[in-house]
C-alpha cells in the first residue's frame, strides 16, 4: 500500500526534505501498524528539518515526533485493529520514522490507548508539548504546590508548553501569570487564563543580585537561560521551578543562594523517555482535570503536509502561537 510521508534526506553536503510517496514495505520493523489521523508540530521537529538540528540520528527520516490514529494490524495482544491510540517521544521522528506520515509502524511498549475523553485531534492539539505541561504541572504539586501558595509563572507562554501550561494551570484554579516576547498576543494569553502578563524582557534581564523580593509560587520553564536564572531569585521560599526548555538558552548563569536561603527547587521534565505508567497516568489527566477547555478552539490551528515546511521555519523563529495540528487522514476514519 502506497502513502505520503514527509521526509527528511542528508546525503554528503546535500540536505532535502519534501513530501514522498512510500510504500508499505518501506515501514519499519514493530508491532503496532497505525494510520495516522493527527500529528503535530514541535520545536524539535524544526530542528529535525534543518541540516544542522542534530535530532535526526539516521537518514533518511520522516519527523514527527508525535501521533494519533487507529491501529490497522498488531502483533501486540495489548492491541487490536480499530483501537485508538497515541505515540510520543522515544525515538519517534528522530532514529524511527515518525509522525509525519500516513502510516507508522512502532513498537508496542511505544503506544498508549487514547483515554476516554481525548479524540485523536485533541490529542494531538495536546502533544509533547502539552504532555510536557501536565508533566510539569504533576512535579510541580507534587511538590507542595497549591492554587493557594500565590501565582504561578508560566515562561515562553504563547509556545506550544507555555500555551498549554497556562490554560491547564487555570482550569485547576492557579492565579497565572505569563511571560512572553510578543507584545500582540497578551489578548491571547488573557483568553487562555492569564491574569498578569510580564514582557520577555523583564524576565530576561541579567542581574547581580542572588536574590530579588519573593514572587512566584511556581514557575514552568520551557524557556532556559537567563530567564530561569530570573526565575531563581524571585521565587517564594520552598518554591518550585519545572523546567523542561531551551529556547531562551542552554547556559544557566546563577549562584547557590536561592537553593541554600530560600530552599527553591529546580525540578527536570523529561518526556521522551518517561515511564510507560506516568505517561498512561498523565494522559489520563490530560482528558480530565488538566484537559483545556478550550483547546481546538483557542490554542491548536491546522496544517497539513504541504504546509509544513512554513511551520518548520516559523517554529524555529519563535513565531509560532499554540500548537499546530498535522492533518493526515484527519478525523474522516
Ligand atoms: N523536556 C522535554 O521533554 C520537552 C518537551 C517539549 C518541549 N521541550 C522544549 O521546550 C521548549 C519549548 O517547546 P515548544 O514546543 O513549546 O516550542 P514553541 O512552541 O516554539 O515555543 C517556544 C516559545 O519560547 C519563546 N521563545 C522563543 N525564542 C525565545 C528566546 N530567544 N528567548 C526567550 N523565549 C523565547 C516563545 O514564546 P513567547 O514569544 O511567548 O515568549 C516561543 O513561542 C523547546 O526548547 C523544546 O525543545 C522539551
Amino acid at each position: 500500500m502506497p502513502y505520503r510521508a514527509f521526509v527528511v534526506d542528508k546525503r554528503g553536503d546535500e540536505f532535502t526534505a519534501g513530501i514522498r510517496t512510500l510504500d508499505e514495505s518501506q515501514l519499519p520493523p514493530g508491532d503496532v501498524t497505525i494510520r495516522v489521523q493527527w500529528s503535530s508540530v514541535n520545536y524539535k521537529d524544526g530542528l529535525a528539518s534543518i541540516p544542522d538540528g542534530r535530532v535526526v540520528r539516521t537518514y533518511p527520516m520522516v519527523p514527527g515526533v508525535d501521533l494519533a490514529g487507529v491501529v490497522i494490524e498488531s502483533a501486540d495482544p495489548r492491541f487490536r485493529p480499530g483501537d485508538g491510540v497515541v505515540v510520543i517521544g522515544y525515538d519517534l521522528g528522530v532514529a524511527h520514522p515518525g509522525g509525519f506520515a500516513e502510516l507508522a509502524r512502532v513498537p508496542g511498549d511505544w503506544v498508549v490507548h487514547l483515554p476516554e475523553g481525548l479524540t485523536a485531534k485533541e490529542a494531538m492539539a495536546l502533544g509533547t508539548a502539552g504532555f510536557t505541561a501536565a508533566l510539569s504541572i504533576e512535579a510541580l504539586e507534587q511538590h507542595g504546590l497549591r492554587p493557594e501558595n500565590g501565582p504561578v509563572i508560566v515562561t515562553g507562554a504563547t509556545g506550544g508548553v507555555g500555551s498549554i501550561a497556562v490554560a491547564m494551570l487555570a482550569k485547576r484554579g492557579y492565579t497565572v501569570a505569563a511571560s512572553t516576547g510578543k507584545a500582540s498576543e497578551h489578548a491571547y494569553l488573557r483568553e487562555l487564563g492569564a491574569s498578569e502578563i510580564l514582557s520577555r524582557e523583564e524576565v530576561s534581564a541579567p542581574s547581580n543580585r542572588p536574590l530579588e523580593s519573593e514572587r512566584w509560587a511556581g514557575a514552568v520553564d520551557p524557556v532556559g537561560g537567563d530567564t530561569t536564572a530570573y526565575l531563581l531569585r524571585t521565587m517564594k521560599y520552598g518554591a518550585s521551578i519545572a523546567i523542561s526548555g531551551l529556547t531562551g538558552g542552554r547556559e544557566l548563569h546563577t549562584t547557590v543562594i536561592p537553593f541554600i536561603l530560600r530552599a527553591v527547587n529546580l525540578l527536570g521534565i523529561e518526556s521522551v523517555w518517561c515511564p510507560r505508567e506516568t505517561r498512561i497516568r498523565v494522559w489520563q489527566r490530560c482528558a480530565t482535570d488538566l484537559k483545556p477547555p478550550k483547546l481546538l478552539e483557542s490554542i491548536a490551528h491546522e496544517t497539513d503536509l504541504e504546509g509544513l515546511p512554513q511551520v518548520l521555519s516559523a517554529i524555529l523563529k519563535g513565531q509560532v502561537r499554540g500548537r499546530t495540528l498535522v492533518r493526515l487522514a484527519g478525523d474522516d476514519l
